[in-house]
């Protein structure tokens, strides 16, 4: 224990439901909200606290979650039983630990540390609770459980919608799904819950009635409910979406970011952001992204996992994709794709060109139309461009190939080999002329257009 206040504590996060009400063949806590699997929040908001033990509960067919577990242990119910039998899955796991054990939704991605760590100190209360249950005050408690009190006022029972009789769905006090458990004692009350409800599932809720039995106090903290809406349905999934994206805003604006329209700034929670970055309207920033000191993102840009230097200027409808590595300066233009590359200082790439598999010098400039052909059909091969070298427009790159410092590319070529530092590269027809011909071409094609146009009235 670190202490009495702020203890070690294990997290269980459930992630195991099928999520019916969605209607999808994805596991529920993968959807995505602000770009990350819903359950990826909710690991996050536990990463601030003395966690100790930590273990993630996925389905049989869910494998590991594809994001950043550091450290977390995923165990599998073979069977969807209901919460309770969701969290026996981690009796291994938690073998040993006397501490708080945490029990949080793998379908609530908006929950605070703030919140957890409240509901561990009203575990930490008087009395010495078994446990302690999250509720909130829903303005539509719709099909949550429901905290039933005693005639004392102290929580005597968590009831189902399924379960609750007309009065008790009148209750508006609900539970919000996260509890904290006195380690020493969660497996006893979940080995006793049994599966005789309207769902016939193992319900963690019935640990509250349990505890009470055994002449155990039962805690509650109150949670706002915009931080423990319960993600059942798509229409749950947009509502989180915006109320997050409303929060990642909000921190940006704290954080010293200018947002020049922020209703429609779509962000994610990992980004980084130097000092004076300035985002245009309708930019979108998908997960692995740093952004420098000055840096300028203007309207219509996409960026995901790029690392962008202090005072780079990027955009109108830039897009940077994961690998994208640029230096100081570098101002990367409309309609430009950059995808693992590196980008020296002061490099420039302004208009209309895909940049893929490549490292760039600095100060090198990329001509409008420039190509680097990356892919032979089956796989990918790198360009290299030395620093200060002039890229005249409409060069396609066929990689593997290295371009010297200094070199200069005509307009128009296709690099196939090497190219010397210092040297001129060009590689295209020589161009011919014939005088008059052109005119003359045209007044014939004229004629037989108008011969077809007579042709065709006759
Ligand atoms: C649950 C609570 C309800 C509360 C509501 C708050 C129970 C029995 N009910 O209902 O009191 O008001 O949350 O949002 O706890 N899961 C598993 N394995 C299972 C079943 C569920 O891992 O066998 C996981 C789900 O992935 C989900 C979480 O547990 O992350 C809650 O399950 P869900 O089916 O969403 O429960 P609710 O009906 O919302
Ligand atoms: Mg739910």
């Amino acid at each position: 224990m670190t202490s009495s206040t702020n203890p070690d504590i294990a997290c269980v996060i459930l992630g195991a439901g099928l999520g019916s009400r969605m209607r999808t063949d994805k596991p529920k806590v993968l959807h995505l909200v602000a770009h990350e699997p819903m359950i990826a929040h909710v690991c996050r908001a536990c990463a601030s606290l003395p966690v100790v033990r930590k273990v993630v509960v996925t389905g049989p067919e869910m494998g590991r979650p594809p994001m950043a577990l550091d450290g977390w242990t995923c165990v599998v119910q073979q069977d969807r039983l209901g919460t309770a039998d969701a969290v026996k899955t981690a009796r291994e796991a938690l073998a040993g630990f006397t501490g708080p054990v945490v029990v949080l939704f793998g379908d609530t991605p908006l929950i605070s540390p703030q919140t957890i760590r409240a509901l561990v100190e009203a575990l930490q209360g008087p009395g010495d609770p078994a446990l302690a249950v999250l509720g909130m005050e829903p303005a539509e408690p719709g099909q949550y459980g429901r905290l039933v009190r005693d005639a004392g006022g102290s929580l005597a029972a968590i009831v189902e919608f399924a379960d609750a009789d007309e009065a008790q769905r009148k209750i508006t006090l609900c539970n919000a799904g996260l509890m904290a458990f006195d380690g020493a004692r969660l497996f006893k009350l979940l080995d006793a819950i049994g599966s005789d409800n309207a769902q016939g599932e193992f319900y963690l809720t019935d640990a509250v009635h349990i505890a009470r039995a055994q002449g155990w106090p039962v805690a509650v903290a109150i949670a706002p409910e915009a931080e423990v809406m319960g993600i059942n349905s798509r229409s749950d999934l947009a509502r989180a979406e915006a109320a997050m994206q409303k929060r990642l805003r909000c921190a940006a604006l704290e954080a010293g970011v200018t947002l020049a329209d922020p209703a429609t700034a779509w962000l994610s929670a990992d980004t980084v952001f130097g000092r004076d970055v300035e985002i245009g309207p309708n930019v979108e920033i998908c997960p692995g992204t740093v952004i420098g000191d000055g840096v300028t993102i203007r309207a219509f840009s996409h960026i995901e996992g790029a690392h962008i230097g202090d005072g780079a200027i990027i955009g109108p409808f830039a897009r940077l994709r994961p690998g994208a590595d640029l230096g100081r300066a570098v101002h990367i233009g409309n309609f430009v794709e950059v995808k693992n590359v590196t980008m020296g200082d002061g490099a420039k790439a302004n208009h209309l060109s895909y940049l893929g598999d490549a490292s760039i010098g600095p100060k090198t400039n990329v001509g409008a139309g420039t190509i680097t052909c990356n892919y032979d059909g089956s796989r990918k091969h790198i360009t290299t461009i030395g620093a200060d070298v002039s890229i005249g427009s409409n060069t396609a790159f066929v990689a593997p190939v290295t371009i010297g410092d200094e070199a200069l590319i005509a307009a128009g070529s296709v690099i196939t080999e090497d190219v010397a530092p210092g040297a001129l590269a060009l590689s295209r027809a020589p161009q011919s002329q014939k005088p008059g011909t052109g005119k003359k071409i045209k007044q014939r094609n004229a004629e037989a257009k108008a011969a077809e146009l007579k042709a065709g009235k006759d």
